[in-house]
């Protein structure tokens, strides 16, 4: 913040006309009982923390996305579940399709746009034990499922994002090996970096055949990185590699292939580069060295840096697409960082649209309290807090911020 003025933060955000304000979900962890996905058989073998009803939102779907509308926003991302949709191989699920339908016109009902995403984190089972994307056989699966979805359920889509996060979901699943399925090979991980650039690909032009004037476009995880050391030459050339490679190694690839980017932002690290870490390939970085700074952290232990954001819009213009932060948000059980840390950071995007950015929408993370992959039920990301026993919804005193910034 400037600090020199006595106005609240709210009040100097400008925001364009029509731009989208609304939250983000995933279908695995808000929906419940997705059982033909790979997350639920490791959860059955005690593998995973176990996902069961979640936030039951497969049936509570209409009092969800009503309250977002209570709440002023007027735009939701969702995804779609593959495993639900082709829960064995080439074998198309109508029920599934029918209810997707009912969702997505419930939510026009209601006044959002609709952002669905085709790829959060989970995989058919099916696909997974054919090895998913370390084979070209699950890139041409996911151009088939891109193409169902557009053909069936494409009228009632706004905007498209195919892939969520591609190196979250490599470093999870194939470099870390804390996600499905559980590897820890380099070599692995860059296979299906690779095989996702050509997943997205391939999603793009069966979507764009179908639907040649849909939006589609990717969800990208940037980092806002920055030297530990600010003259340090082995900082700098790690901050340069790390986002590179971490920023925008997939955007090159798919610049002339993706109508828009998506920004996640979640995470600002100082790098230290430390020769005995890079001899053991560890790249986490600054990111658990609490002596490092004082910026405020999360429940979850990530540090907060609303101005990052700004930086990382600034950068992102140089691929000349339009921008939707597709995901920002903060597990915070207390309440009490929710609701500055929306009006900041919606701050700091105001400020990337005057600097040129030409960003289009801000989806919290997330409506409601979920399921947080590994990290199972703990986190409570929610504007909503949801009581797991009865599943009643109660919305958190910082979920009024939406209606504040809107008047
Ligand atoms: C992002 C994921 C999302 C959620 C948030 C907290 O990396 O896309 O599913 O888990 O983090």
């Amino acid at each position: 913040m400037d600090g020199n003025d006595n106005l609240s933060t709210e009040t100097k955000i400008k925001l364009p006309e029509g731009f989208l304000l609304g939250a983000a979900s995933s279908a695995y962890q808000v929906e419940g009982n997705n059982l033909n996905a790979d997350w639920w058989k490791f959860e059955q073998e005690g593998r995973l923390p176990k996902s069961g009803d979640a936030c039951d939102h497969y049936n509570r779907y209409e009092e969800d996305f009503g309250i977002a509308r209570d709440l002023g926003m007027n735009a939701f991302r969702i995804s779609i579940e593959w495993s639900r949709i082709e829960p064995l191989e080439n074998q198309w699920n109508s029920v599934a399709v029918e209810h997707y339908r009912k969702v997505l016109k419930r939510m026009k009902e209601l006044g959002l746009n609709r952002m669905v995403t085709l790829h959060h984190f989970t995989l058919p089972q099916w696909l997974a034990e054919r090895g998913g994307f370390e084979n070209k056989e699950g890139v041409e699966a996911f151009a088939r499922f891109a193409w169902f979805v557009a053909h069936n359920l494409g009228e009632e889509i706004d905007l498209w994002a195919t892939i969520n996060e591609p190196e979250v979901y490599v470093g999870g699943g194939y470099h870390q090996g804390k996600w499905p399925p559980f590897k820890r090979s380099l070599s692995l991980a860059f296979r299906v970096e690779k095989n996702l650039v050509e997943a997205h690909k391939a999603a793009y032009r069966a979507i764009k055949e179908a639907l040649p004037g849909a939006q589609v476009g990717i969800v990208k995880n940037n980092v806002y990185y920055e030297p530990y050391r600010k003259g340090n030459p082995l900082d700098r050339a790690a901050v340069f590699l790390a986002d590179y490679f971490g920023n925008h190694y997939f955007l090159r690839k798919v610049k002339n292939q993706t109508d828009f980017i998506g920004l996640n932002y979640y995470f600002y690290d100082r790098i230290k580069l430390e020769l005995n870490k890079v001899r053991e390939m560890n790249f986490n970085f600054a990111q658990n060295r609490p002596e490092h700074d004082q910026v405020p952290r999360s429940d979850m232990g990530w540090r907060t840096f609303p101005e990052g954001i700004y930086h990382l819009l600034t950068d992102l213009k140089k691929y000349g697409k339009p921008i939707y932060v597709t995901e920002n948000g903060i597990a915070n059980a207390r309440d009490d960082m929710r609701k500055d840390f929306v009006s900041e950071h919606l701050y700091w995007i105001s400020e990337a649209i005057k600097n040129g950015a030409d960003v289009r929408g801000y989806y919290y993370w997330s409506l409601t309290d979920n399921y947080e992959w590994a990290d199972g039920f703990g986190p409570r990301f929610g504007l909503v807090e949801i009581d797991y026993q009865s599943q009643a919804r109660k919305v958190r005193e910082s979920a009024a911020v939406f209606k504040e910034i809107k008047s």
